[in-house]
């Protein structure tokens, strides 16, 4: 994810911004940069890379000055690479703007300023509007040009604006997107997070959304969307850096399993309309859709996992064969791929190395090739035929979570839109559906706001040798995906069994000393599941069952139940994976493991 800093004081400005640059690396970035202003010059020095690379760049000229702005990029409109890096400039260059968010309707505005206004851009990025417009609307007063800049904009942002003209200034706002500003002595600083300031103050302003603030060196100015002075109480920062780095959550998987309702906003974003699935970077014909007779989906670990829930998504809307393939395993069985093939191709980091060899197979034979990744400019997504973007932010915890979900709704989104175009979604069914996946947001934050439950159930669980995972249909899927996050950072062996199979073999193992968590949430499969979970408690295992809530019908057979929100049924996977992320992290808390690195993984495999 982005990061944002800012100075305006009487130190020299470039070792401030490399300072909080540096401080904020943690969040992910690719690419980096800083706007100064000089005594009659605006200096914008970027590039992609790490950054060293940019320190390299600057080594070659520092611009020196006391005011200025920096940018950790982390790609998502335009691939990374110098020129869409941050700040960004209009025509003039004298002004620099640094953005976090997306600004939705910034191919519109482009257009505008290109057709009516005669401006040209440079980059590829959302980012590059703002620049252009504080531009375009500037008559003297830096923080009215902006204000007229974000009545335009739709989308989320935290940004930081100066310009030359007016060189005792920086200006910022937000919008769904954090913002900072921290206070000094003859100094003050704009930042999207607290860590990239707190080497040199621990007194902020939260800024809210709608507001704008101007910050000279000895003034704050905060006002709010209808330009009304605020008067914001200072806040203390009381944490060390690492911990304000995590945003005060002990690990980074905690913060990403509970950064999912927000994940889950950024991938839905602009792709529901008017009970329609729009995705723009999809443009496929009715003739092209109808033509694919089979769709394969290709992945490796918990990308695998979320394509297996894919599979039956697509069959059933779309009524064609799915198969889904470890990635490693693909080529070695010589696919049966052609023209008429759709491959997708599912991979956070968009990296990995097995799933980048399928899909360069499936091009090679012809498939239309379509990945659904994290990270743009990623060479998955540079290779493939089309890419669906998760916008979930970083992921930097080794087990993989918020993209684990994120996947999950790309796939509800590809599947009905696939559908929509081949004529084959039922209208009321494609309505139910988009109505809960709009929903889940607000419901994964009703299992987050519960969370220290699961350190119980981890506690009890963390002397067991061995725990099984059970369900049926999404239920197992759901099952395959918890037990390789309990197994991978716990280091508990743990498997997952289609609840039906266990008798037909594994159920040998299952002794008193077995935790089994039998996930009993989709309504076709229930009573049965419900049998099999009793073949487990007749061998005295302890059950805790994972069930819809309201379900009391459960407790009869299980030990323990734990519940997830009332949700459309075949959308509750994505919910129901959440506590599962909650029970793996407390168990390897309480293990005492590395929870963030656990032994001898990666979290991008580039090897096959
Ligand atoms: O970056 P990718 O999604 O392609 O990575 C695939 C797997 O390596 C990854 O999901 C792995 O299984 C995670 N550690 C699971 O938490």
């Amino acid at each position: 994810m982005c990061g944002i800093v800012g100075y305006i004081g009487t130190q020299d400005v470039t070792s401030i911004l490399m300072s909080g640059l540096k401080r904020l690396e943690y969040r992910g970035y690719d690419s980096a940069g800083v706007a100064v202003i000089e005594k009659n010059e605006l200096s914008v020095i970027k590039t992609v890379g790490k950054l060293t690379n940019l320190g390299n760049k600057l080594k070659e000229r520092t611009p020196h000055g006391h005011i200025g702005i920096g940018h950790t990029r982390w790609a998502t409109h335009g691939r990374p690479s110098d020129v869409n890096s941050h700040p960004h400039q209009g025509i003039s260059k004298e002004f620099a703007v640094v953005h976090n968010g997306i600004i939705e309707n910034y191919l519109e505005l482009k257009e505008w300023l290109v057709k009516e206004k005669g401006h040209k851009f440079h980059s590829e990025t959302d980012t590059e509007v703002i620049a252009h417009l504080v531009e375009e609307f500037y008559e003297g007063d830096l923080i009215e040009a902006v204000r007229k800049t974000l009545a335009k904009v739709c989308g989320s942002y935290a940004i930081g604006v100066i310009a030359l003209k007016e060189p005792d200034k920086l200006v910022a706002a937000r919008k769904d997107s954090p913002l900072i500003v921290g206070l000094g002595k003859d100094e003050n600083f704009i930042a999207s997070d607290i860590p990239a300031i707190l080497n040199y103050t621990r007194d902020v302003y939260l800024i809210e959304d709608g507001e704008v603030v101007e910050v000279t060196r000895n003034r704050v100015k905060i006002l709010d969307a209808d330009n009304n002075l605020v008067k914001r109480d200072i806040f203390r920062v009381e944490w060390d850096a690492e911990a304000a780095e995590k945003g005060g959550y002990e690990h980074f998987m905690l913060k990403e399993i509970c950064e999912q309702p927000e994940a889950f906003k950024k991938t839905l974003s602009g792709r529901i309309i008017d009970g329609k699935v729009k995705l723009n970077e999809l443009n496929f014909t009715k003739e092209q859709v109808e033509k694919w007779k089979k769709v394969f989906v290709v992945a490796c670990g918990t990308a695998y996992h979320s394509g297996l829930i894919g599979k039956p998504l697509i069959e059933d809307f779309l009524k064609i064969p799915v198969e889904v393939d470890i990635a490693s395993e693909f080529r070695y069985r010589e696919p049966l791929l052609n023209e008429d093939t759709l491959a997708v191709f599912i991979s956070q980091s968009g990296e990995t190395a097995d799933t980048l060899a399928a899909l360069r197979e499936a091009r090679a034979k012809g498939a239309t090739t379509l990945a659904i990744t994290n990270v743009v400019g990623s060479t998955i997504s540079r290779e493939a035929d089309y890419t669906i973007y998760l916008w979930a932010g970083p992921e930097i915890a080794v087990a993989s979570t918020k993209a684990y979900t994120t996947m999950l709704i790309a796939q509800y989104l590809l599947s009905i839109y696939l559908a929509q175009v081949k004529g084959t979604m039922p209208e009321e069914k494609e309505a139910k559906i988009l109505k809960a996946l709009q929903e889940l947001p607000c419901k994964a934050e009703e299992i987050l706001e519960q969370k220290e439950k699961y350190l119980r159930l981890a506690e009890n669980m963390k002397e067991a040798e061995h725990v099984f995972f059970i369900g049926r249909g999404y239920d197992y899927n759901i099952a395959q995906e918890g037990s390789l996050k309990l197994k991978e950072i716990s280091y508990i062996h743990a498997e997952a069994y289609a609840a039906g199979e266990l008798k037909h073999g594994t159920l040998a193992l299952v002794t008193e000393e077995t935790p089994v968590i039998a996930i009993a949430l989709q309504e076709k499969t229930y009573e049965k599941t419900l049998s099999n979970v009793k073949e487990v408690t007749a061998r005295d295992a302890y059950v805790i069952g994972l069930a819809n809530e309201g379900d009391q019908e459960i407790l009869k057979t299980v030990n323990e139940a734990i519940y997830i929100p009332k949700i459309e049924n075949i959308v509750s996977p994505i919910l129901a994976v959440i506590p599962l992320q909650l029970l793996s992290y407390y168990a390897a808390c309480v293990r005492g493991c590395n929870v963030d690195q656990p032994r001898n993984l990666a979290k991008s495999v580039t090897v096959e």
